[in-house]
C-alpha cells in the first residue's frame, strides 16, 4: 500500500507528533509525514521534526496578525507538500476559510475533551473546573467551528480526585497517543466515508475506546 502523505501543524511539545512518528516506524500508521509546520518558532515539536530529517515550515502568528492572512500562508506552506491529509497535532490556532477550504474533510484535529463538552484553549482545565467525572479525548475532522467538526472517535478518561490539570491532562495524553495514530491509519486506508465508519465495527472489549473498524 502506498503510504499517505501527512502534514502535522503543531503548536507546542509535539507528543503527539512523536506518537505519530513511532506508529509510523512500528508499521501501525500507513502514513509518512512530509511536513512539520507551526506557528511557534520555538515549539519544541519541530526540534523533533527537525532530528528526524522531517521538512518544517514556521509561518509565526504574531499578535495583531491578520487571521486569514496567516492562514492563507501556512495554506500555501501545507499544499506546497501536497499532503494527503492534514494533522492538528496540539496546534493552537483557529483558521479560517483560506486555510480549511483548500483542504477541507482531509484535516483532523486531536482535542483534549469529550467533544461538543469543553471546546477550546483549555479543554483539560475547563472539564475540571466544571466538575465532570468522565472526560478524554477526541479525533475529529476540522470545519469552520472551533472544534466543531464531525467526531471520528473518542476515548475516555476517569478524572480522580485530587486531580490537576496537569494530572489530569498527563492520562489523557495516554489515551491521545494511541487514538490519534491508529485513527489516522483508518483514514489513510479508507476505513471512513466523512465521519461514518464503512466497515463493520468490531467491539474491542473496552467500552471506553471507540472501536476500530474491521478491515
Ligand atoms: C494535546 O493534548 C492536544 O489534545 C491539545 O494540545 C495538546 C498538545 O500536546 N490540543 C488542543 O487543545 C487543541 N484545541 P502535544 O504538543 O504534546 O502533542
Amino acid at each position: 500500500m502506498t503510504k499517505a502523505k501527512l502534514a502535522v501543524l503543531v503548536s507546542g511539545r509535539g507528543t503527539n507528533l512523536v506518537a505519530l512518528a513511532r506508529a509510523i516506524d512500528e508499521g501501525r500508521c500507513a502514513a509518512e509525514i512530509v511536513l512539520v509546520a507551526s506557528d511557534n518558532p520555538g515549539a519544541p515539536a519541530l526540534e523533533f521534526a527537525a532530528s528526524r530529517g522531517i521538512p518544517c515550515a514556521v509561518v509565526p502568528f504574531r499578535k495583531g496578525v491578520d487571521r486569514a492572512e496567516f492562514s492563507a500562508a501556512l495554506a500555501r506552506e501545507v499544499a506546497a507538500r501536497a499532503p494527503d491529509w492534514v494533522v492538528m497535532a496540539g496546534f493552537m490556532r483557529v483558521v479560517t476559510p483560506e486555510f480549511v477550504t483548500p483542504f477541507e474533510g482531509r484535516i483532523v484535529n486531536i482535542h483534549p475533551s469529550l467533544l461538543p463538552a469543553f471546546p477550546g484553549k483549555d479543554g483539560v482545565g475547563d472539564a475540571l473546573a466544571a466538575g465532570v467525572r468522565i472526560t478524554g479525548c477526541t479525533v475529529h475532522l476540522v470545519d469552520l467551528g472551533v472544534d466543531s467538526g464531525p467526531i471520528l472517535a473518542q476515548a475516555a478518561v476517569p478524572v480522580l480526585p485530587g486531580d490537576t490539570r496537569e494530572t489530569l491532562h498527563a492520562r489523557i495524553q495516554i489515551r491521545e497517543h494511541e487514538l490519534l495514530p491508529r485513527v489516522v491509519d483508518d483514514l489513510v486506508r479508507g476505513r471512513y466515508r466523512g465521519a461514518t465508519p464503512i466497515a463493520d465495527v468490531e467491539g474491542e472489549g473496552d467500552a471506553l475506546v471507540s472501536p476500530r473498524f474491521a478491515t
